[in-house]
């Protein structure tokens, strides 16, 4: 008989063997998360979760089954789940640092050279039946070689983004609340700057900072008017970093030239968003991550972490190791 009886609030590219062979193991079947009354229902008759950003793990839901061995969370940022809550009644919560740096980067990295080159604009030019005969101004859209990114949020995804801009010979300029130590400023040639300097020289400014009190909304109508006519923003941290409407604003009256975003506020985003009229913003749907290794590699980590929390073992990529003290 199973030992354990846990959750994964749903279908998950890897397998599942490990984990069967301790618990008796619940996939939520739907391609809609859980609704949060199912989710805190469901809680409470079993002794771990594994749950997705999609999934609200707020106090109350903790509440709900304090006696939890383990929450474990199939991405690296936990914004959705109360840390604090968690903590106070002594439960691990796990995550999946490092393992989708590079799937991350790249994907900015693409939305970053598909916004400047107008890649999207012009595929649908081309399937619009637009496409007439070579013009010298047609499509036109900046350099990317020697110019200068932004690079707002240090982090692991921040330096892939640094390491990606240096093969393309750009001034590389970063703000983050602590300073990287001088040998890999070095070895990255990234420049520590204050955010306003950032907003005020980059050509490119890219967002990898967590979702926090102190980040919410940070790009807003006054950032907007701080950076270059010129300059192109991409988000594929957090959505609520953006202020949706501010960015509206700005594409619109093309305060700035372009943007292209992987997280929106609210996700997904509303069919009737105005953002979606603009011709100068990419949108796709949170795929950082979405590289089939590197699925199956978080999926593989969020399970070792619901398997150790499940034997109270401390977990490989805990969040809160308070909890241990
Ligand atoms: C994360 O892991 O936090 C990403 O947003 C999804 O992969």
């Amino acid at each position: 008989m199973s030992q354990f009886k846990v959750l994964i609030t749903r279908r998950l590219p890897t397998t599942l063997e490990k984990l069967e062979a301790i618990a008796e193991i619940e996939v939520w079947p739907e391609r809609q998360p859980p609704t949060y009354d199912v989710l805190r229902e469901k809680v409470q008759a079993i002794d771990g979760l594994l749950c997705l950003l999609t999934d609200q793990i707020d106090q109350a839901l903790i509440a709900a089954n304090p006696a939890l061995k383990v929450i474990s969370q199939m991405a690296v940022g936990f914004d959705n789940i109360d840390i604090a809550a968690a903590t106070i009644h002594k439960i691990p919560v796990g995550h999946t640092p490092g393992v989708l740096t590079d799937a991350t980067a790249d994907l900015t990295w693409a939305l970053l050279m598909a916004a400047a080159r107008r890649v999207v604009e012009g595929d649908r030019f081309t399937r619009q039946g637009k496409w007439q005969t070579w013009e010298p101004d047609l499509l036109l859209g900046p350099n990317v070689s020697g110019t200068t990114l932004g690079i707002v949020g240090f982090g692991r995804i921040g330096q892939a983004m640094a390491r990606r801009a240096k093969g393309f010979e750009m001034r590389i300029l970063y703000t983050d609340p602590h300073r990287a130590a001088p040998e890999l400023e070095q070895d990255l040639g990234a420049e520590f700057v204050s955010f306003e300097q950032l907003l005020q020289e980059a050509d490119f400014v890219t967002i990898h900072t967590v979702l926090s009190a102190e980040t919410y909304h940070l790009f807003s109508d006054r950032q907007f008017e701080q950076m270059q006519r010129s300059a192109i923003l991409i988000n594929t941290a957090r959505g609520p970093i953006v202020d949706p409407a501010a960015l509206y604003r700005a594409l619109s009256a093309e305060q700035i030239a372009g943007a292209a975003l992987d997280v929106t506020d609210p996700e997904p985003i509303p069919t009737d968003s105005l953002l979606l009229t603009l011709e100068n913003l990419i949108i796709t749907p949170h795929i950082g991550s979405a590289s089939w290794q590197t699925r199956k590699q978080m999926a593989d980590m969020a399970i070792a972490n619901l398997i150790a929390g499940l034997k109270g073992d401390r977990l490989p990529h805990c969040v809160n190791p308070e909890v241990y003290g």
